[in-house]
């Protein structure tokens, strides 16, 4: 499929989606979030795909944000509806049934570093720069994006990131658990390979599985989502791939999961 804002690179069971503006630092316009529902319907349609990648084009971004020029023209109810296209991909990216990897090169602001964090695993190299700067301009996060970062990382560090518009590095990042992996600039491609590999080789019954109880975990109460737990755990027990991977270990061999 081919997309104006971004490019899709399959390299067998691992798709790369590469954020493709970057004489605007990748920010985010309303063509952006239309290209990515566009591609991320028809990648959690896709069997082939096991792992998806999203990264930044260029040197210089993952994201700056929602794209500010576009934003300045929006007004009354158009910023609702623009809210609403971006929530649409975030929830997405957590519910499309393959695990999805944010490999962080560069500044990830405002709605990127939210793009980031509505992946499942944030790798981010050394350099990285992260922030909420929707404050300086006149706004704040909205597309969920005050939400999503109070779960994550909790609500003392999420008011301070929101209120102050302060920008911080990838070490800080990773302190605040806001970035699961933390390398060095040169490793970036590799340790985003290792895992998108590790994780092609898994079930992806099991992943999916993983996912929704993960989501449930976010989005319910607690009942609700252990319930939501054991009807997802229920749902691995019914594959075929745990038989595989549970003979497999018996049988002191590799597994081959087929994802049913
Ligand atoms: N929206 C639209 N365009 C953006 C953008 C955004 N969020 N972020 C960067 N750009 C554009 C710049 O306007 C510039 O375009 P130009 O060459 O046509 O003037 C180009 O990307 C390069 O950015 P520039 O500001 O020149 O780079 P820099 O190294 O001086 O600064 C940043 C980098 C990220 C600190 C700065 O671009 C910035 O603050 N961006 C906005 C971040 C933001 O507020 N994001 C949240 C938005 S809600």
């Amino acid at each position: 499929m081919q997309f104006e804002t971004i490019l899709q690179e399959n390299n067998g069971p691992i798709a790369t989606i590469i954020m493709n503006r970057p004489d605007a630092l990748n920010a985010l316009n309303i063509q952006v979030f239309k290209d990515l529902t566009a591609c991320l319907l028809a990648i959690a349609k896709n069997r082939e795909i096991r792992v998806v990648v999203i990264k930044g084009a260029g040197e210089r971004a993952f994201v700056a944000g929602a794209d500010i020029k576009e934003m300045a023209d929006i007004k009354g109810a158009m910023s609702s509806e623009r809210s609403y296209l971006g929530m649409h991909v975030y929830d997405l990216l957590r519910h499309i049934p393959q695990p999805v990897i944010a490999s962080i090169n560069g500044y990830a602001l405002g709605g990127g570093m939210l793009l980031a964090m509505a992946c499942d695993i944030r790798v981010a190299a050394e350099g990285a720069t992260f922030g909420y700067p929707e404050i300086k301009l006149g706004i704040f996060p909205g597309t969920g994006g005050t939400i999503l970062l109070d779960r994550l990382i909790g609500s003392a560090n999420a008011r301070a990131i929101c209120l102050t518009g302060e920008l911080f590095d990838a070490p800080r990042a990773y302190q605040l658990g806001l970035v699961t992996h933390l390398v060095a600039k040169d490793a970036l491609v590799a340790e985003t390979a290792r895992l998108a590999e590790l994780m092609a080789g898994y079930s992806p019954v099991a992943l999916h599985e993983t996912k929704c109880a993960l989501n449930a975990s976010l989005e319910m109460a607690f009942e609700a989502a252990r319930e939501a737990e054991v009807a997802a755990h229920a749902r691995c027990f019914a594959s075929n791939d745990r038989f595989e991977g549970m003979n497999a270990f018996i049988e002191k061999r590799s597994p081959d999961f087929r994802g049913d």
